[in-house]
């Protein structure tokens, strides 16, 4: 099988969010739809209980996207106009499919060792789905899958891998999302979807990917030109496996909203506006 080679390492940038949350942010939602169907990938990392209280992301809305939870360390509490509420723990993942909208808030919370580590994944919806009804996967961590193969360790997500099967299903990228663990002196190949659009983020260690070294904190972007993703290492590493078949459909980012038209976003603005939002 042919290995996909690289076409982008990223660094990511810091940027403030929510009510001044620092994060880290490798991809960002751009008409351009370069990593179609994925939209934005942020890394909260708050390892400091010097930094004073974390605060949180109090209510805003979403339409026409997934926004993807996924906790290592410490917690969040969250809770939505529809009456929907929970805390996704550590080693959860909640899949938020927001269709036509939701209105919540996300609240992070310190974990035993006073850490909250954790990624927020927003996954594009097809046209026929941007209006959908919100819907959610709750997944709680110990449910969550554990492959081992090769010296690789994998929590998956969503996927298929050795026959295993990740707890979230029906989603409309088709996607693999996994948490894989390499010891050192390793090599790990995966079979890709054709047309699939792959990324990886390493947040511990470093690792060749495709050709290329990536070291903690980096998203690599993968070319879509064989049938299989290679990563060897030297020292151990640890990423985030994010794969998706795109739609390519056009869009329009617009803060917490993406549509395929700039009339569909005038019409989320009204709908916030009239109060038919999120109802
Ligand atoms: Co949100």
């Amino acid at each position: 099988m042919n290995n996909q080679t690289v076409s982008q390492v990223i660094e990511p940038n810091l940027v403030i969010e929510g009510a001044g949350v620092l994060l880290r942010r490798s991809i960002a939602p751009r008409s351009s739809n370069l990593f179609d169907p994925f939209l934005l990938f942020d890394h909260f990392a708050f390892n400091n209980p010097l930094e004073g209280p974390v605060r949180g992301f109090p209510t805003h809305p979403h339409r026409g996207i997934e926004t993807v939870t996924y906790m290592l360390e410490g917690t969040v509490r969250h809770r939505d106009s529809l009456g929907n509420m929970g805390v996704i723990a550590e080693g959860d993942v909640q899949w938020m499919t927001s269709g036509r909208g939701i209105l919540h808030e996300e609240m992070p919370r310190r974990g035993a060792n006073g850490n909250i580590y954790g990624f927020q994944l927003w996954v594009n919806l097809p046209s026929a789905q941007k209006m959908s009804e919100p819907r959610y996967q709750e997944i709680v961590g110990a449910t969550i899958p554990v492959v081992e193969k090769d010296g690789a360790k994998i929590r998956l997500v969503a996927g298929e891998i050795n026959g295993a099967r990740g707890p979230v299903t029906e989603i409309a990228a088709s996607p693999l999302y996994m948490d894989v663990t390499l010891q050192p002196n390793s090599t790990f190949a995966l079979p890709i979807p054709s047309e699939h659009t792959v990324l990886a983020y390493a947040f511990e260690g470093a690792a060749d990917f495709g050709g290329e070294i990536a070291r903690e904190v980096a998203m690599v972007k993968f070319n879509n030109d064989g049938e299989q993703v290679e990563i060897k290492t030297e020292e151990g590493v640890r990423f985030m496996l994010i794969a998706g078949a795109p739609f390519k459909e056009p869009i329009v980012p617009y803060g917490p909203f993406v549509m395929n038209t700039r009339e569909e976003i005038e019409q989320t603005l009204r709908d916030l506006k009239s109060g038919a939002f999120a109802q």
